[in-house]
């Protein structure tokens, strides 16, 4: 009630109304510039990856803008893995309109065009987008500010958003005198506090898919439907296949009165607020077409203006019915999901997305890579990798 009181302020992408989660910060200086420009920051959630004493260490100038931020009334965490942060208990069931990482990186391990570097920070950037997923109010966006020239475009951002279910909505150039006060960061290492050169740069805006009910192709919504309508015609030519195409129709009309599981509801009524009168009712004389009378065309006519009224409400509570049945499905993958440490001296195999060596096998490209063996464990799910033929991948 307070903040409707008080008049909107808009800095680029962000309003004082919307609620924020900004995630890997370094001196806050991003968030200071946000708050100060809607003179309150109770819309918003900054946090670091480091813990408090660390970044007041690594960066002197932190120290100021956290007391600006906890003077205009800003959550403030620290030790926020956004690869972890649906996990966490302070930020539990919190959702928000736009949430922000701004130059996200794994740290200087190799040079920045070393394939496994790449893979550390697609790692990063990977798993703050499903954690982010999660945490997005409905019609929110996923912020990644990113350098676009070699080698940084090798991180593919659109494709990694898009394998966790987000649809890039925009891509912006970046500019740092957008934001007055901004000084980024490197972050890592010995010149932590130094800042660094951003170039060609964009922020990637990424938003849900739950718009799908309108957009199939937004979120694999379409395969499964393709898919669904397949079943059904393989179903029903049984060997003849010459003759999908007459079958089409019915498979299609089929389709679209029967309910899904998701949904519980027919895509039918989803768009014409009413049901279908299918084939089988009127040979089965169904209640419905008993119900209906010729002469009462003015209450039908009624009835139907209603269901119209009423379906806006209807469309909302399917999007809601969506998201629980999103959550449930990763809940019961996750717990099917069985953890596993890898070893030295370990065989695996690598996803082919993080060198994008296949993909010029397109859609039929194998979603792995040879097998490898581990040589040298780095860090937790990072390791080294040998070929079979005894030969260091990257710089190793
Ligand atoms: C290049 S710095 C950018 C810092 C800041 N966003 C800026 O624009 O100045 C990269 C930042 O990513 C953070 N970071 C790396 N991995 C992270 C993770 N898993 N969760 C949260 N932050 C992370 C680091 O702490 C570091 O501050």
């Amino acid at each position: 009630m307070k903040d409707e009181k008080v008049q909107e302020r808009w800095i680029q992408h962000y309003s004082s109304r919307h609620q924020i989660l900004l995630v890997g910060e370094g001196n806050f200086s991003f968030s200071a510039s946000l708050a100060t420009v809607f003179g309150s920051a109770h819309n918003m959630v900054a946090t670091s990856l480091d813990s408090r004493e660390l970044l007041e260490e690594k960066h002197p100038s932190a120290r100021a803008n956290l007391q600006l931020l906890e003077q205009l009334g800003c959550t403030i965490l620290h030790q926020v893995d956004a690869t972890a942060m649906m996990r966490d208990p302070r930020l539990d069931s919190k959702l928000f309109d736009r949430i922000v990482f701004n130059f996200p990186h794994a740290g200087f391990i190799f040079s920045e065009s070393d394939p496994f570097q790449i893979e550390l920070h697609s790692n990063v950037v990977k798993g703050f987008l499903i954690n982010a997923y999660e945490m997005l109010r409905e019609s929110g966006q996923v912020h990644i500010t990113h350098k676009t020239a070699h080698p940084f475009s090798k991180w593919n951002i659109e494709d990694l958003a898009e394998d966790v279910g987000l649809d890039l909505a925009e891509k912006v150039v970046f500019s740092l005198y957008q934001y007055p006060g901004y000084i980024n960061k490197r972050g890592h290492g010995s010149r932590s506090d130094e800042t660094f050169p951003v170039g060609e740069c964009s922020t990637f805006k990424d938003s849900t898919t739950f718009s799908s009910l309108a957009y199939g192709q937004a979120n694999g919504q379409a395969e499964v439907n393709n898919r669904t309508i397949l079943h059904g015609l393989k179903t029903c030519l049984e060997g003849a296949k010459g003759t999908w195409a007459d079958e089409l129709l019915y498979i299609l009309w089929a389709y679209k009165t029967t309910s899904r599981v998701a949904t519980d509801e027919t895509p039918f009524n989803l768009v014409y607020g009413m049901e279908a009168l299918i084939p089988i009712e009127i040979l089965a004389n169904s209640p419905k077409l008993m119900a209906y009378k010729e002469d009462n065309g003015g209450g039908n006519f009624e009835a139907l203006r209603e269901n119209l009224d009423l379906i806006e409400e209807q469309r909302d509570y399917v999007a809601m019915r969506m998201i629980a049945y999103h959550r449930r499905i990763v809940g019961y993958y996750n717990s099917r999901v069985r953890n596993k440490t890898m070893e030295e001296g370990d065989l695996v195999f690598r996803r082919s997305t993080v060198t994008n060596a296949l993909k010029d096998d397109g859609k039929l490209r194998a979603n792995w890579e040879e097998p490898y063996c581990i040589q040298k464990l780095v860090g937790p799910n990072t390791c080294i990798l040998l070929t079979l033929s005894g030969e260091t991948l990257g710089k190793t």
